[in-house]
């Protein structure tokens, strides 16, 4: 079964800071890949602008997989855990 994977990434002030748009970037050449992976879902990118409840910046970077959200995230987790979804999917 082909599942979609959403990955959303906030751009609040703070986590931009923290590289938000690294991990827009690094997710969006993930789209590109995805073929030589063999993966046939969709991978889409959003960006949110406050996708935590707090602003204080101490859970910075955030970002959600399919809704779940990962806090003090950075580029290397995200990945990690998209390629894992994928790596599932391709089986
Ligand atoms: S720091 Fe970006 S949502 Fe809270």
């Amino acid at each position: 079964m082909v599942n979609d994977i959403k990955v959303e990434v906030c751009v609040c002030t703070e986590c931009v800071m923290r590289g938000a748009m690294d991990l827009v970037e690094s997710v969006e050449s993930l789209k590109k890949l995805k073929r030589y992976l063999g993966f046939e879902g969709n991978i889409n990118v959003e960006t949110n602008k406050c996708l935590g409840n707090k602003k204080d910046g101490h859970h910075s970077l955030v970002a959600a997989i399919n809704g779940k959200i990962m806090e003090n995230a950075d580029s290397e987790t995200v990945m990690e855990k998209v390629i894992s979804m994928i790596k599932k999917d391709v089986k």
